[in-house]
């Protein structure tokens, strides 16, 4: 199903609060803040699927584009908790799957997962930008699903990616578009904004590093060809506690608990809470829920 969820309220709105810098985390945020449990993607991957209105998972997307055969032999980078590979799985019944990840708390959690299942499961602990273990020629496809914006040297990344893929294969780069969730950001942002916060708190995302909107271009140095295949989806709520949890957990309050500041204490959270919890009560007792607008998409790269 192809739904258009784009109006002319939305693109005012995306003009209006899509932070034009970005920062970086570090790997060691990354490892020991963010998936030193699996908590925050047990919370998102609930949220996307329990409140999406495209019929369409986004599991279904990406295997649709995958174009597996069953025989495959596919690499994972920073699989996480293994949410996707279980249902992808089945797709390479006589394949093989690497699950690669950072962080050993979620590594662990996908080994747990896919514990017995028939499809060969290798997990190691690692950067995506070091793919030495690995040898040339090793795999059929790659994945890197909403982790990208993470990984430090991204040119280091896409070389080791290319040399590891056998000639033939995908490598399918799944990542947001800049204004994906804008909703979210713009309660975040005006409660932020009520309260006098400090300007740094506005830069928002990390993942305008490599973006739906600006990563064919960074792609197109490391492979032939770059294809872009996009989808939508609308979570709706219409109550407020699951989306206080996805922005509260699953996205450390639009990042501005993701890293330590003194300046942060546990009453302005609280504080940004309230607000950003009146503006969600406010719009469902307006319209009968809220709605987080999402734009994503993969890159294919052969
Ligand atoms: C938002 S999660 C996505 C997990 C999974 N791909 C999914 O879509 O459900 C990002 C993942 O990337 C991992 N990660 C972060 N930096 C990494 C790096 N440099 N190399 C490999 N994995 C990394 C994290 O530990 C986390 O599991």
């Amino acid at each position: 199903m192809t739904t258009d969820f784009r109006t002319p309220a939305l693109d005012a709105l995306a003009k209006e609060i899509i932070p034009e810098e970005h920062f970086t985390f570090s790997a060691a945020t990354a490892r020991d803040r963010f998936f030193n449990d699996t908590r925050m993607l047990d919370v998102k991957q609930w949220v996307h699927n329990a409140f999406r209105t495209n019929p369409t998972s986004m599991i279904g997307h990406m295997i649709d584009h995958l174009a597996l055969t069953g025989t495959e032999d596919l690499l994972d980078l920073g699989c996480g908790n293994g949410f996707i590979l279980e249902d992808l799985r089945p797709h390479l019944a006589d394949g093989s799957i690497t699950g690669l990840d950072i962080a050993p708390a979620v590594l662990q959690a996908a080994r747990q997962r896919l514990h017995g299942t028939a499809t060969p499961c290798t997990w190691i602990e690692g950067s995506a930008d070091d793919l030495s273990m690995l040898g040339d020629d090793t795999f059929d496809r790659v994945m890197a699903n909403y982790m990208i914006h993470y990984v430090p040297d991204l040119d280091r990344c896409f070389t080791g990616v290319r040399r590891v893929m056998r000639p033939g294969g995908i490598f399918q780069l799944t990542t947001d578009r800049t204004d994906s969730m804008l909703e979210m950001y713009d309660a975040h942002f005006a409660a932020l904004n009520a309260m006098g916060a400090p300007r740094d708190l506005f830069k928002a995302s990390p993942k305008g590093r490599l973006s739906l909107t600006n990563g064919a271009d960074l792609l197109g140095k490391h492979f032939e060809r770059v294809h872009t295949v996009t989808w939508q989806d609308q979570l709706r709520f219409t109550s407020t506690e699951p989306f206080m949890r996805f922005y509260e957990v699953g996205h450390n309050h639009c990042c501005a608990s993701s890293e330590e500041d003194e300046r942060l204490t546990a009453s302005f959270f609280a504080e940004l809470r309230e607000r950003v919890q009146a503006q969600v009560t406010a719009a469902i007792e307006a319209r009968g829920y809220f709605a987080v607008t999402k734009y994503t998409g993969s890159f294919l790269c052969q």
